[in-house]
């Protein structure tokens, strides 16, 4: 079995087994960014480098760049951790759920001791619809770092560890998303970002048949109380491997003028739309829905441009993978001079919802896609 795995893919797992652990180990090249940051942060041997979700070890590769250091290692995975052993022998190895008992004396590390952790901790959204079938929810997890998604936990884990730097690549949007930013208060409150590089998850192996998400790989220093809001993040330029920029600030949202989740409003005509999430749920999902169910979003009538807009974003937009977790970009400022063909197109897509609609024109369908380009389009 231990041939069949490698420092960088988790081959000697199955496709749930590699969903519940959040197996989807770092490419090299983002540890090796990693160990030029720590290296202009001047770290010396006496700093701690502890990887708590190690699985086969990639970030064991620092040692080529800090020989001296005191390294240890972590994880649930037994076949993960021999592999690890084998390659890194230097490592100090411990077996163990990470989530629990979550303290410094559980991995020998003292109270004064400089620590750093790094890693790629597995990022499992419990409540998210992706893969919900084969989600386990059963691992132990501490009371005080309890959330729904095990890397918003890690993240936890490491504020209670007091870690000095935090070197973790995570779903960007723990960061973008309100709602896992207010989740991961207690970290962001006392770390802010040194570094960052924001990469495609279809760049780790075994992911190339998934919708690929934005991760950032970032160092974290502890600044207690001094670290981030989510005022800083709104105006946060994020920076991605391939040269790109993008910040919340770029854009205004449809989803800051729309009810995005049911409600119980109710209009005449009843005109119903399929729940907002985010970018990559648009483009998986449905738009407008002719049966009521669960998920259904009333549609304010005043409001219909704006859920016709969407409807045309789903079709038409090419969107770049950073942007995947981001709610769905326009201009209201230019609106205005496309709400009468975004409607017009949304209802001949829709005839069974808004009855017999002419077929929009050419230039109709070229002026919302070069709308919907301007605003999606990165330098
Ligand atoms: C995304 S992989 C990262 C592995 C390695 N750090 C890397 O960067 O390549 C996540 C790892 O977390 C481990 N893991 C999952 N749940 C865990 C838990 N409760 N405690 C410790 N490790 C866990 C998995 O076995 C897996 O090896």
């Amino acid at each position: 079995m231990l041939n069949a795995i490698n420092i960088h893919m988790s081959n000697h797992l199955d496709f749930q087994d590699r969903i519940n652990l959040g197996s989807y180990y770092t490419p090299a090249k983002y540890v090796h960014l990693v160990s030029q940051w720590l290296e202009s942060e001047k770290i010396d041997s006496k700093w701690i480098i502890a990887d708590l979700s190690c699985g086969g070890g990639a970030f064991f590769d620092l040692h080529n760049v800090f020989p001296d250091n005191i390294y240890i290692g972590n994880d649930i995975d037994e076949i993960a951790l021999k592999c690890a052993q084998q390659n890194f022998p230097f490592v100090h190895y411990i077996k163990s759920n990470a989530f629990t008992n979550v303290c410094r004396e559980h991995y020998g590390i003292k109270f004064h001791d400089k620590l750093i952790i790094v890693g790629n901790p597995p990022y499992n959204d419990t409540t998210s619809i992706i893969n919900n079938s084969l989600k386990k929810d059963n691992v132990k997890i501490d009371t005080d770092i309890k959330t729904r998604d095990l890397g918003i936990t890690a993240l936890l884990s490491y504020a209670k560890l007091n870690a000095d730097y935090v070197a973790v690549l995570h779903p960007l949007s723990y960061l973008i998303k309100p709602a896992n930013f207010k989740l991961g208060q207690k970290f962001f409150k006392n770390y802010k970002i040194k570094q960052h590089i924001v990469f495609n998850s279809q760049e780790f192996a075994n992911t190339s048949k998934m919708t690929g998400f934005p991760v950032i790989v970032a160092l974290y220093e502890k600044t207690i109380f001094e670290g981030l809001s989510y005022e800083n993040i709104k105006n946060f330029t994020f920076k991605t491997i391939e040269g790109f920029s993008f910040s919340l600030k770029d854009n205004d949202y449809i989803s800051d003028f729309i009810e995005k989740y049911p409600h119980e409003h109710r209009y005449t005509p009843e005109i119903l739309f399929y729940t907002q999430r985010d970018i990559n749920a648009l483009k998986r999902g449905k738009t407008f829905m002719q049966e009521r169910t669960a998920a259904s979003v009333d549609v304010e009538p005043q409001k219909l441009p704006f859920y016709c807009y969407l409807d045309c974003f789903k079709r038409y937009a090419d969107v770049p993978y950073f942007l995947g977790n981001f709610n769905v970009p326009f201009n209201k400022k230019t609106f205005d001079s496309i709400k009468d063909d975004v409607m017009a197109i949304a209802k001949y897509f829709h005839q069974n919802i808004f009855g017999n609609s002419p077929q929009p024109t050419v230039q109709q369908i070229d002026r919302v896609r070069n709308y919907i380009n301007n605003i999606i389009t990165y330098p």
